[in-house]
């Protein structure tokens, strides 16, 4: 078991357990923080990607699409989890209709949607390699499902990477077709998922 999980606790007074987070807070990013961002997207890209994506396919998705979307940022919804002072982990969640994307990518919409009738987005969830599988992906999509719920969304969707399909199944999003999306020339095969809340 990994130091970051959740652990049981003993709360106080007698057979009261409770849920604890060790230590993964995740707080919003600030925008003197997209630099280091942007450092950590393109590292678990490369590092978390091979199994899923081609060499030339993770850097087309870094050129054209992997990023940080700086409304998110303004939104403080754009949440990063950090240890000794650098991000080991960020993702966030968006009350607007772009899906996914980063700031270098074009189809943006910026439009606000409507929670009684539309799905809240997931966007760009990435985990520094050498934190992988230590609950930092769970702690960032509870916060982000948290944060949803409570701006009134019923329903979460996402464009998900190969990668992520797991993760995110795991964590109740069910896949639909499998799309590919066109970057640069070349071909990026992504997952949208779904999940009610
Ligand atoms: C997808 C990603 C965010 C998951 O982050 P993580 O912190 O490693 O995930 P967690 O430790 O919270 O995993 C929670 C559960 O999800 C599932 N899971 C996570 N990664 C998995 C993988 N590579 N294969 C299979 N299941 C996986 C497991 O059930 C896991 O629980 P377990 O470790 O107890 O078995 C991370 O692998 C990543 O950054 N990938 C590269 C970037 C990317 O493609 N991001 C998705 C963008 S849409």
């Amino acid at each position: 078991m990994g130091s970051g999980r959740a652990l049981p606790v003993m709360a106080a007074g007698p057979s009261r357990f409770v849920m604890a987070e060790a230590h993964w807070i995740p707080r919003p990013a600030d925008v003197n923080e997209i630099p280091a961002l942007e450092q950590l997207i393109r590292r678990s890209a490369r590092g978390l990607s091979r199994d899923h994506y081609s060499d030339a396919e993770v850097e087309a998705a870094i050129a054209h699409v992997f990023g940080v979307d700086s409304e998110l940022i303004a939104d403080r919804s754009y949440l990063l989890i950090e240890e000794g002072g650098v991000p080991i982990a960020c993702g966030g969640w968006s009350r607007r209709r772009t899906l996914f994307g980063g700031d270098q990518f074009a189809g943006r919409d910026d439009a606000l949607l409507e929670p009684a009738r539309d799905a809240a987005r997931v966007r760009a969830f990435f985990v520094d390699p050498n934190h992988a599988r230590r609950g930092l992906g769970v702690a960032l999509l509870q916060a982000c499902e948290a944060a949803a719920a409570a701006a009134g969304f019923r329903a979460l969707e996402l464009m998900s990477t190969l990668p992520g399909v797991d993760f995110y199944a795991a964590n109740g999003f069910v896949a639909g077709e499998p799309i590919a999306h066109d970057a640069g020339g070349i071909a990026l095969r992504f997952v949208p998922m779904r999940k009610l809340l």
